[in-house]
Protein backbone atom coordinates (compact mmCIF):
# COMPACT_ATOMS: atom_id res chain seq x y z
CA UNK A 1 0.00 0.00 0.00
CA UNK A 2 1.53 3.51 -0.73
CA UNK A 3 2.72 5.63 1.98
CA UNK A 4 -0.39 7.89 1.64
CA UNK A 5 -3.20 5.63 0.93
CA UNK A 6 -1.74 4.33 4.30
CA UNK A 7 -1.87 7.89 6.12
CA UNK A 8 -5.41 8.18 4.75
CA UNK A 9 -6.50 5.01 6.43
CA UNK A 10 -4.73 5.96 9.51
CA UNK A 11 -5.63 9.03 10.66
CA UNK A 12 -8.59 9.98 13.18
CA UNK A 13 -8.80 12.83 15.07
CA UNK A 14 -6.63 12.87 18.22
CA UNK A 15 -8.19 15.37 20.90
CA UNK A 16 -6.14 13.51 23.73
CA UNK A 17 -2.56 13.71 24.38
CA UNK A 18 0.49 11.90 25.85
CA UNK A 19 2.80 13.54 27.98
CA UNK A 20 5.80 11.91 25.91
CA UNK A 21 7.35 14.97 23.86
CA UNK A 22 7.76 15.32 20.07
CA UNK A 23 11.74 14.69 19.47
CA UNK A 24 13.27 17.50 17.91
CA UNK A 25 13.71 15.74 14.65
CA UNK A 26 10.25 15.14 13.95
CA UNK A 27 9.33 18.68 14.73
CA UNK A 28 12.23 19.44 12.04
CA UNK A 29 10.68 17.04 9.78
CA UNK A 30 7.11 18.51 10.63
CA UNK A 31 8.63 22.44 9.52
CA UNK A 32 9.63 20.73 6.75
CA UNK A 33 6.56 19.59 5.58
CA UNK A 34 5.35 23.30 5.89
CA UNK A 35 7.65 24.79 3.25
CA UNK A 36 6.96 22.11 1.05
CA UNK A 37 2.69 22.72 1.24
CA UNK A 38 2.86 26.18 0.44
CA UNK A 39 0.37 26.23 -2.63
CA UNK A 40 -2.69 24.89 -3.37
CA UNK A 41 -4.64 24.46 -6.82
CA UNK A 42 -5.80 28.32 -6.80
CA UNK A 43 -2.65 29.74 -6.11
CA UNK A 44 -3.37 31.59 -2.64
CA UNK A 45 0.07 31.54 -0.42
CA UNK A 46 -0.12 29.13 2.67
CA UNK A 47 1.71 29.30 5.71
CA UNK A 48 2.13 27.42 8.60
CA UNK A 49 3.72 28.04 11.78
CA UNK A 50 4.67 25.49 14.65
CA UNK A 51 4.09 26.57 17.89
CA UNK A 52 5.32 25.00 21.03
CA UNK A 53 4.40 25.50 24.62
CA UNK A 54 5.97 23.38 26.28
CA UNK A 55 7.50 25.52 28.60
CA UNK A 56 4.46 27.19 29.24
CA UNK A 57 2.69 26.26 32.78
CA UNK A 58 -0.41 24.29 32.42
CA UNK A 59 -2.85 27.03 33.37
CA UNK A 60 -1.75 28.72 30.48
CA UNK A 61 -2.02 26.39 28.29
CA UNK A 62 -5.26 26.01 29.21
CA UNK A 63 -6.57 29.48 28.72
CA UNK A 64 -4.87 29.03 25.15
CA UNK A 65 -8.55 28.30 24.15
CA UNK A 66 -9.75 25.13 22.77
CA UNK A 67 -13.03 25.34 25.35
CA UNK A 68 -12.21 21.77 26.60
CA UNK A 69 -12.00 20.07 23.56
CA UNK A 70 -8.27 19.04 23.51
CA UNK A 71 -6.33 17.77 26.41
CA UNK A 72 -2.75 17.55 27.42
CA UNK A 73 -1.52 19.16 23.68
CA UNK A 74 1.71 21.38 24.43
CA UNK A 75 1.99 21.89 20.60
CA UNK A 76 -0.17 23.13 17.55
CA UNK A 77 0.14 23.71 14.23
CA UNK A 78 -1.59 27.41 13.36
CA UNK A 79 -1.97 27.82 9.62
CA UNK A 80 -3.12 31.43 7.68
CA UNK A 81 -3.75 31.91 3.80
CA UNK A 82 -4.35 35.30 2.02
CA UNK A 83 -7.83 36.16 1.70
CA UNK A 84 -8.66 35.66 -2.10
CA UNK A 85 -10.37 33.22 -4.50
CA UNK A 86 -9.85 29.77 -3.79
CA UNK A 87 -8.50 30.78 0.00
CA UNK A 88 -10.64 27.92 1.45
CA UNK A 89 -9.76 25.09 -0.64
CA UNK A 90 -5.82 25.67 -0.97
CA UNK A 91 -5.56 25.52 3.12
CA UNK A 92 -7.77 22.72 3.36
CA UNK A 93 -5.43 21.25 0.37
CA UNK A 94 -2.28 22.29 1.99
CA UNK A 95 -3.05 21.66 5.74
CA UNK A 96 -4.42 18.14 4.84
CA UNK A 97 -0.97 16.92 3.01
CA UNK A 98 0.88 18.45 6.32
CA UNK A 99 -1.66 16.39 8.56
CA UNK A 100 -0.87 12.97 6.53
CA UNK A 101 2.41 13.70 6.91
CA UNK A 102 2.63 14.09 10.65
CA UNK A 103 0.57 11.14 10.92
CA UNK A 104 2.86 9.16 8.81
CA UNK A 105 5.53 10.01 11.27
CA UNK A 106 3.30 8.39 13.77
CA UNK A 107 1.70 12.06 14.95
CA UNK A 108 -1.79 12.57 16.06
CA UNK A 109 -3.46 15.61 15.17
CA UNK A 110 -6.91 16.90 14.49
CA UNK A 111 -8.48 19.45 12.51
CA UNK A 112 -10.22 22.32 14.24
CA UNK A 113 -11.82 25.05 12.58
CA UNK A 114 -14.14 26.22 15.17
CA UNK A 115 -13.53 25.64 18.83
CA UNK A 116 -10.58 27.51 19.20
CA UNK A 117 -9.86 31.28 20.08
CA UNK A 118 -8.87 31.97 16.91
CA UNK A 119 -7.66 36.16 17.52
CA UNK A 120 -4.99 34.22 20.44
CA UNK A 121 -3.80 31.83 18.13
CA UNK A 122 -3.72 34.33 14.74
CA UNK A 123 -1.48 36.29 17.13
CA UNK A 124 1.06 33.08 17.22
CA UNK A 125 1.19 33.53 13.21
CA UNK A 126 1.36 37.19 13.69
CA UNK A 127 -1.13 37.33 10.95
CA UNK A 128 -1.81 40.03 8.63
CA UNK A 129 -4.52 42.15 7.42
CA UNK A 130 -4.71 40.59 4.19
CA UNK A 131 -4.42 36.82 5.50
CA UNK A 132 -6.87 34.36 7.76
CA UNK A 133 -6.57 32.04 10.27
CA UNK A 134 -8.94 29.31 9.30
CA UNK A 135 -7.82 26.24 11.09
CA UNK A 136 -5.26 24.75 13.65
CA UNK A 137 -3.92 21.56 15.08
CA UNK A 138 -2.85 20.05 18.15
CA UNK A 139 0.32 17.47 17.56
CA UNK A 140 1.75 15.27 19.33
CA UNK A 141 1.74 11.33 20.84
CA UNK A 142 -2.01 10.22 21.27
CA UNK A 143 -2.84 9.46 24.40
CA UNK A 144 -3.83 5.54 25.02
CA UNK A 145 -7.37 6.84 26.17
CA UNK A 146 -10.02 8.94 24.98
CA UNK A 147 -11.44 11.85 27.10
CA UNK A 148 -14.67 12.09 28.20
CA UNK A 149 -15.47 15.63 25.68
CA UNK A 150 -13.24 13.12 22.81
CA UNK A 151 -16.15 10.53 23.06
CA UNK A 152 -18.78 12.96 23.46
CA UNK A 153 -17.80 14.65 20.54
CA UNK A 154 -16.99 11.85 18.28
CA UNK A 155 -20.43 10.38 18.81
CA UNK A 156 -21.94 13.70 18.23
CA UNK A 157 -20.35 14.15 14.71
CA UNK A 158 -20.74 10.69 14.20
CA UNK A 159 -17.22 10.34 13.57
CA UNK A 160 -16.84 6.82 13.14
CA UNK A 161 -19.18 6.67 10.01
CA UNK A 162 -18.90 7.71 6.72
CA UNK A 163 -21.54 8.18 3.76
CA UNK A 164 -21.42 5.45 1.31
CA UNK A 165 -20.04 5.13 -2.24
CA UNK A 166 -23.04 5.81 -3.69
CA UNK A 167 -24.42 8.69 -2.17
CA UNK A 168 -21.06 10.66 -2.84
CA UNK A 169 -20.13 9.53 -6.59
CA UNK A 170 -21.93 9.99 -9.94
CA UNK A 171 -21.74 9.41 -13.46
CA UNK A 172 -22.21 12.25 -16.30
CA UNK A 173 -25.05 13.80 -13.62
CA UNK A 174 -26.63 14.21 -10.57
CA UNK A 175 -28.86 10.77 -10.40
CA UNK A 176 -26.72 8.23 -11.53
CA UNK A 177 -23.86 6.26 -9.01
CA UNK A 178 -20.62 6.04 -10.54
CA UNK A 179 -19.81 2.12 -10.64
CA UNK A 180 -16.31 1.27 -9.46
CA UNK A 181 -15.57 -0.25 -12.66
CA UNK A 182 -15.87 2.81 -14.49
CA UNK A 183 -13.79 5.02 -12.88
CA UNK A 184 -11.15 3.96 -15.10
CA UNK A 185 -8.58 3.28 -12.20
CA UNK A 186 -9.83 6.37 -10.04
CA UNK A 187 -11.43 3.66 -7.38
CA UNK A 188 -8.87 4.07 -4.44
CA UNK A 189 -8.26 7.67 -4.79
CA UNK A 190 -12.37 8.44 -4.83
CA UNK A 191 -12.45 6.01 -1.80
CA UNK A 192 -10.01 7.99 0.12
CA UNK A 193 -12.10 11.53 -0.77
CA UNK A 194 -14.73 9.18 1.11
CA UNK A 195 -12.24 8.43 4.13
CA UNK A 196 -11.38 12.47 4.20
CA UNK A 197 -11.94 14.39 7.26
CA UNK A 198 -14.62 17.32 7.44
CA UNK A 199 -15.82 19.95 9.51
CA UNK A 200 -19.08 17.81 12.04
CA UNK A 201 -18.07 15.09 9.34
CA UNK A 202 -20.96 16.23 7.06
CA UNK A 203 -18.62 15.00 3.96
CA UNK A 204 -19.81 17.41 1.80
CA UNK A 205 -17.80 16.38 -1.37
CA UNK A 206 -19.91 15.18 -4.28
CA UNK A 207 -17.64 13.99 -7.45
CA UNK A 208 -19.55 13.62 -10.81
CA UNK A 209 -17.20 11.59 -14.14
CA UNK A 210 -17.82 12.91 -17.42
CA UNK A 211 -16.35 10.83 -19.68
CA UNK A 212 -12.95 8.88 -19.31
CA UNK A 213 -10.57 11.07 -16.69
CA UNK A 214 -12.58 13.91 -16.06
CA UNK A 215 -14.02 14.03 -12.67
CA UNK A 216 -15.66 16.96 -11.25
CA UNK A 217 -15.57 18.34 -7.29
CA UNK A 218 -18.90 20.03 -5.85
CA UNK A 219 -19.82 21.19 -2.70
CA UNK A 220 -23.07 20.08 -1.43
CA UNK A 221 -23.91 22.60 1.42
CA UNK A 222 -25.34 21.79 4.74
CA UNK A 223 -28.13 23.98 5.51
CA UNK A 224 -27.07 27.14 7.51
CA UNK A 225 -23.25 25.28 8.12
CA UNK A 226 -21.79 28.42 6.58
CA UNK A 227 -23.22 30.54 8.93
CA UNK A 228 -22.22 28.42 12.27
CA UNK A 229 -18.27 30.10 11.79
CA UNK A 230 -17.64 33.04 11.34
CA UNK A 231 -14.82 34.65 8.42
CA UNK A 232 -14.39 31.25 7.44
CA UNK A 233 -16.02 28.74 5.43
CA UNK A 234 -15.18 25.05 6.89
CA UNK A 235 -16.88 23.65 4.26
CA UNK A 236 -14.64 24.60 1.19
CA UNK A 237 -11.84 23.75 3.52
CA UNK A 238 -12.79 20.15 3.56
CA UNK A 239 -13.42 20.60 -0.40
CA UNK A 240 -9.54 21.49 -0.25
CA UNK A 241 -9.03 18.34 1.75
CA UNK A 242 -10.80 16.53 -0.89
CA UNK A 243 -9.00 17.70 -3.58
CA UNK A 244 -6.09 16.43 -1.47
CA UNK A 245 -6.61 13.14 -0.96
CA UNK A 246 -8.01 12.71 -4.72
CA UNK A 247 -4.90 13.99 -5.92
CA UNK A 248 -2.18 12.50 -3.88
CA UNK A 249 -3.64 8.64 -4.42
CA UNK A 250 -3.99 9.12 -7.88
CA UNK A 251 -0.56 9.84 -8.01
CA UNK A 252 0.76 7.41 -5.59
CA UNK A 253 -1.04 5.05 -8.27
CA UNK A 254 0.71 6.37 -11.29
CA UNK A 255 -2.35 8.37 -12.57
CA UNK A 256 -1.17 11.15 -14.43
CA UNK A 257 -3.11 14.58 -14.32
CA UNK A 258 -3.98 17.78 -13.30
CA UNK A 259 -6.51 20.22 -11.74
CA UNK A 260 -8.70 22.87 -14.67
CA UNK A 261 -11.45 24.97 -13.81
CA UNK A 262 -13.79 23.14 -16.38
CA UNK A 263 -17.58 23.69 -14.94
CA UNK A 264 -19.92 21.45 -16.72
CA UNK A 265 -23.47 22.00 -18.40
CA UNK A 266 -24.99 19.52 -15.85
CA UNK A 267 -28.16 20.75 -13.97
CA UNK A 268 -26.22 20.70 -10.22
CA UNK A 269 -29.51 22.42 -8.32
CA UNK A 270 -28.05 24.14 -5.33
CA UNK A 271 -24.54 22.19 -5.54
CA UNK A 272 -21.40 24.45 -6.26
CA UNK A 273 -18.90 23.50 -8.52
CA UNK A 274 -15.61 23.66 -7.37
CA UNK A 275 -12.71 22.43 -9.74
CA UNK A 276 -12.12 19.13 -11.96
CA UNK A 277 -9.10 16.60 -12.20
CA UNK A 278 -8.39 16.13 -15.72
CA UNK A 279 -5.96 12.99 -16.74
CA UNK A 280 -3.42 13.49 -18.67
C1 LIG B 1 -12.40 21.83 8.39
C2 LIG B 1 -12.57 21.02 9.64
C3 LIG B 1 -12.88 21.66 10.83
C4 LIG B 1 -13.01 20.93 12.03
N1 LIG B 1 -13.24 21.60 13.20
C5 LIG B 1 -13.21 20.91 14.37
C6 LIG B 1 -13.27 21.62 15.61
O1 LIG B 1 -13.40 22.84 15.65
N2 LIG B 1 -13.18 20.91 16.77
C7 LIG B 1 -13.03 19.55 16.77
O2 LIG B 1 -12.92 18.98 17.85
N3 LIG B 1 -12.99 18.84 15.60
C8 LIG B 1 -13.07 19.49 14.41
N4 LIG B 1 -12.96 18.80 13.21
C9 LIG B 1 -12.80 17.33 13.22
C10 LIG B 1 -14.03 16.60 12.67
O3 LIG B 1 -15.06 16.61 13.64
C11 LIG B 1 -13.63 15.17 12.30
O4 LIG B 1 -12.68 15.22 11.26
C12 LIG B 1 -14.79 14.31 11.83
O5 LIG B 1 -15.73 14.16 12.87
C13 LIG B 1 -14.33 12.90 11.38
O6 LIG B 1 -13.63 12.23 12.40
P1 LIG B 1 -12.13 11.75 12.20
O7 LIG B 1 -11.30 12.97 11.87
O8 LIG B 1 -11.71 11.14 13.49
O9 LIG B 1 -12.11 10.79 11.04
C14 LIG B 1 -12.87 19.51 12.01
C15 LIG B 1 -12.60 18.88 10.80
C16 LIG B 1 -12.43 19.60 9.63
C17 LIG B 1 -12.08 18.89 8.36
Amino acid sequence: MGLMIEAIRRRVSVRTYAARPVEEDKKLAVVDLFRANAAGPFGQPVRFALVDFSEMEREEVRTLGTYGTIRGARMYIVSAVRDGRGAMEDLGYCFEKVILGATSLGLGTCWMGGTFRRASFARRIAASEGELVPAVSPIGYAGDKRSVMDRLFRRFAGSDARKPWDELFFDSGMTEPLAREATGGYATALECVRLGPSASNKQPWRVVRQGDGLFHFYLKRTPGYDRMVRSTDLQLVDMGIALSHFELVAREDGLAGGWVQAPPDLDAGSLRYVLSWRAA
